[in-house]
């Protein structure tokens, strides 16, 4: 993402958005000449300085800038999808300080007891626009519904539902995965939905009279959950799959 950019910033301002302390820690990693650029040791923590185009060494080792990060996060049940809160623990609560000095946010919602693919990133113009009501991205999720999940709501989910506030839904794509019999019928669904409204998987089987037991989003545009990521854990994008979120931005 940096072809061809030419911008200056201060040493330790560029430093210190990476994470590697703060501005006054900086300035005595100036004064004990652990850093370099292009080979000569600074002497002024306010030099001005091309991050992309000029080398950077901390302690010897070449410092890579970056300007946005993105993570793929797989949020557990427990959490909140906000950046604070005074009572619960945050998705924030589960990223390392490394990353989190980033300012991250987390790209749209999930419930508290949703699991499943979370973007979080500090780009707040790809969050934008992939949350944009106008780009309809689609997302999909994986559902165990309490219910005979079958044809009628395949066909309801199609034409669209309304919601408990009178909203009608955008087409949305049901598929009956398996179904467990026992007391009662357990249907496991994917469904896939290019809107986002607030609890929309959860209002729209409420809609046709029936309740999700278990939810998890599983794709977000092209971006798939990663099925070997840990619940609980994170990492970053492959630039293949940032170019993925960018197209569909
Ligand atoms: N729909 C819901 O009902 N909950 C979520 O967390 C996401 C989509």
């Amino acid at each position: 993402m940096s072809g061809g950019r030419r911008t200056t910033q201060r040493i330790d301002r560029i430093l210190a958005h990476l994470g590697h302390g703060s501005r006054n820690d900086i300035k005595i990693m100036v004064k004990q000449g652990c850093i370099k650029v292009n080979g000569i040791i600074v002497k002024d923590r306010g030099l001005h300085v091309d991050p992309y185009n000029d080398t950077i060494e901390l302690n010897g080792e070449r410092i890579e800038y970056k300007e946005f990060i993105y993570l793929m996060l797989h949020k557990p049940p427990g959490v909140v999808s906000a950046t604070e809160d005074k009572r619960e623990a945050t998705v924030l609560d589960l990223i390392d300080p490394t990353h989190a000095v980033f300012e991250l946010f987390p790209v749209g919602r999930l419930d508290k007891d949703t699991e499943g693919l979370l973007l979080l990133t500090n780009d707040g113009k790809l969050a934008h626009s992939l949350l944009s009501p106008r780009r309809h991205v689609p997302k999909t999720y994986e559902a165990f519904v309490d219910g005979d999940v079958g044809l009628d709501d395949v066909k309801q989910f199609v034409a669209g539902v309304t919601l408990d506030d009178g909203y009608k839904t955008l087409p949305g794509e049901l598929v009956v995965l398996s179904q467990e019999h026992g007391d009662r019928v357990i249907s496991k669904i994917s469904l896939t939905i290019h809107e986002g409204k607030f609890h929309q998987v959860k209002r729209m089987f409420e809609a046709v009279g029936k309740k999700v037991i278990y939810l998890k989003r599983v794709q977000m545009g092209q971006l798939h959950l990663d099925p070997t990521l840990e619940i609980g854990t994170y990492r970053e994008l492959t630039p293949e799959e940032l170019s993925l979120l960018v197209k569909e931005s």
